[in-house]
């Protein structure tokens, strides 16, 4: 939007006259204008006559007192587009000095210098002036249409000047503006890559444990029915070995009463070389062991089996997470109280549904692992809880060791484990996940090394729909 034009003029001369006609010329009483062209064709010649258009023409005696107007119509907002000023006005500034304060006070405004001297010399004025496109000159007598054309194009100059300064600040409001509003959306789409790369990290995660999962649970199939045949005859041979050893010890008895000497020396040099005294102590030591590991596969398998959801026979029930806590935390005590305190700082939370066993074990290789964790010195393993909208969140931290960035990428595959053999098997953590995939939660790690780790586990309050109930409600 432009504004009205400016149309305010200057004029500064020492003499009265010289107002009188530039009034008549710039800024005639309407009722006159008749009467003005006759003074103006006495006074200027048969110049063209001037249209209506008019001027808003203020005077001024003195540079000084031109300057304070200047400086008046600024504060006022209402400044002049133009000031013609005399070149000779004792006893005050001369012209050139007045145009010097007034270019000062507003360097926008455009001046006309008006001299009746031939001997002006313009080298000198031009040179005490920052002249550039301001000022021209006008040479006296005046022509009446040379002063009202020089106050039409001057004012109009003035006036486009202004326009394209309002337009430039316009445009660059609206360049700043778009500015802001690019670089606040190019924020979002950063935030957004960000989380898209964080999601697509948790995506791949995700699908190499269900793979590996797939692979577990045919693994574990596999092993199940040799592992259950070798479970069940180790059970049979422990009978038949008792029998065994009550036959031998019979036969040992009557080793004596043997009809010939020799087979008795026989049965007797027998025995010292094959240690059948050993034997006979061994064998069930050798049983036990062996059957403790079988005991072992077994469980590993039913962890497999666990970890890939094969068979879940277990009931779902509203259950308190806390109760559940404390008494897992009473069974591990015994791995857990000489490496560290436990610390519960409990927050508000109501019964959740779930599996409640399984959700015990995932607290439990939390704990056992927080524990594994620690070094020489006892450390401390805080167990927080706390309710987050329709979930509830549990949270094991330790201050121990810190997991190294390559390891924490890998801690959720089934059998990675950085322990020693026979300290863990590395099933824990892809165990633990798998039961709060089949709770719909979320399991989170943060870990600094040196500093320690917490792992939270957050879970839905209520049991979420089944996949298959989801697909036939068409939810
Ligand atoms: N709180 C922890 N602090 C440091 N490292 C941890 C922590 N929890 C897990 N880890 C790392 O993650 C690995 C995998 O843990 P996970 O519980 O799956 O197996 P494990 O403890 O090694 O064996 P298992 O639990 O089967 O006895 C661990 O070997 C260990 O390197
Ligand atoms: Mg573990």
């Amino acid at each position: 939007m432009n504004l009205p034009p400016n149309r305010r003029i200057l004029l500064i001369d020492d003499m009265q006259a010289i107002h009188e006609d530039f009034r008549k010329v710039l800024a005639p009483p309407v009722a006159e204008s008749d009467e003005l062209s006759a003074v103006e064709l006495a006074l200027f010649g048969d110049a063209a006559q001037p249209t209506a258009e008019v001027f808003s023409l203020e005077s001024a005696y003195q540079g000084q007192e031109g300057l304070a107007k200047v400086q008046a119509s600024l504060q006022a907002q209402r400044p002049y587009a133009m000031a013609f000023v005399d070149m000779r006005m004792p006893p005050g500034w001369d012209g050139v000095q007045t145009i010097e304060q007034l270019w000062k006070a507003d360097p926008r405004l455009q001046v006309v210098i008006c001299t009746a001297y031939a001997d002006t010399s313009w080298t000198e004025v031009l040179s005490r002036l920052d002249v550039r496109d301001r000022l021209l000159i006008l040479k006296k007598p005046f022509d009446a249409i040379e002063v009202f054309q020089l106050a039409s194009s001057l004012t109009a100059k003035w006036q486009m000047a202004q326009d394209a300064a309002e337009q430039l600040t316009r445009l660059e409001e609206a360049v700043r503006e778009r500015t802001g509003e690019l670089s606040a959306a190019n924020d979002a789409l950063q935030l957004e890559v960000g989380e898209r790369k964080h999601l697509q990290g948790q995506l791949v995660q995700s699908e190499k444990l269900a793979s590996i999962g797939q692979l577990a649970a045919g693994v574990a199939h596999e092993i199940n029915n040799p592992i259950g045949y070798i479970f069940s005859n180790f059970g049979t041979l422990e009978g038949y070995l008792a029998q065994l050893f009550q036959m031998l010890d019979a036969y040992e008895a009557a080793e004596g009463s043997a009809a010939q000497p020799e087979v008795t020396t026989r049965l007797r040099k027998l025995r010292a070389e094959i240690e059948l005294d050993f034997l006979k102590e061994d064998i069930p030591v050798l049983m036990r062991e062996s059957q403790q590991g079988i005991v072992r596969v077994r469980q590993i398998v039913q962890d497999l089996k666990d970890f890939s959801r094969v068979d879940s026979t277990q009931e779902w029930e509203w259950a308190n997470l806390h109760q559940g806590i404390d008494s897992t935390l009473n069974i591990v005590a015994s791995e857990v109280k000489y490496k560290a305190e436990v610390v519960k700082e409990y927050g508000e939370i109501p019964d959740i549904e779930c599996l409640a066993s399984q959700i015990n074990q995932v607290v439990m290789n939390l704990v056992v692992n927080a524990a594994h964790a620690m070094g020489d010195e006892r450390g401390r393993i805080t167990v927080r809880t706390g309710t987050a909208g329709e979930e509830v969140w549990l949270e094991v931290a330790d201050n121990g060791a810190g997991i190294p960035p390559d390891t924490l990428k890998r801690i959720f595959e089934p059998f990675f484990t950085t322990k020693p053999v026979g300290k863990g098997t590395g099933l824990g953590l892809s165990l633990s996940y798998g039961i709060v995939q089949k709770h719909q939660g979320r399991i989170d790690v943060e870990s600094t090394l040196g500093q320690g780790t917490a792992f939270r586990v957050t879970l839905p309050i209520r049991r979420p729909l089944q996949q298959d109930a989801v697909l036939a409600t068409g939810i």
